[in-house]
């Protein structure tokens, strides 16, 4: 069995983020080997998912790690989206930025695992993020690409100070979450 190894993760600005990613209809040892690097990846970087496209791939194949479970979904749809939430965002491909993103709170991704069998990942707050996000990135997409033309993308740094500063005046404006959410690539 090959060895699994760490990938050099492509950022924006790199066409192949862009690409659609093609169905997989061959569930054999090369599709096994680009997952287990996948997430080898992922879990190096560290993040909470990556997309194929992330690792320069053109396949509809993502990762999670989300509370400490494992998901992968091979050629994933999104079967439900349902409720709002508003969080900060990022990205291992945007590293060092995150933008105040709106999402459904509640998604299910269904699709099939490494050797094609069903599978169905139900999730609710940061795995539905991670859901909606890795998809988009399946198709091209970056989660930047949806926002709203006045919404703000901030420096970690930023958005630290941004933190301190709220929680200093104690009287956060509305919708606006204090916590801190763990985000792909940017918290430990
Ligand atoms: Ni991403």
């Amino acid at each position: 069995m090959p060895r699994m190894a760490i990938r050099p993760i492509v950022t924006l600005g790199d066409p192949r983020l862009r690409m659609p990613g093609r169905e997989i209809t061959r569930f054999d040892r090369e599709l096994a080997t680009l997952i287990d690097d996948m997430i080898e990846t992922m879990d190096d970087a560290p993040g909470v998912g990556l997309a194929a496209q992330q690792v320069g791939v053109d396949l509809r194949v993502c990762v999670m790690r989300v509370d400490d479970r494992l998901y992968e979904v091979v050629n994933p749809v999104i079967a439900h989206r349902s409720g709002e939430e508003a969080a900060w965002e990022g990205c291992l491909s945007v590293p060092g930025f995150r933008a105040w993103r709106l999402r459904a709170e509640h998604a299910v991704m269904t699709g099939r695992d490494r050797n094609g069998r069903n599978v169905t990942v139900s999730g609710h707050g940061e795995l539905a993020r991670a859901i909606q996000h890795e998809f988009d990135h399946l198709h091209g997409e970056i989660y930047i690409d949806g926002l709203p033309k006045d919404q703000e993308i901030l420096t970690e740094d930023q958005l630290d100070q941004r933190l301190r500063e709220e929680a200093r005046a104690r009287r956060p404006k509305p919708g606006f979450r204090l916590r801190k959410v763990r985000l792909p690539g940017i918290d430990d």
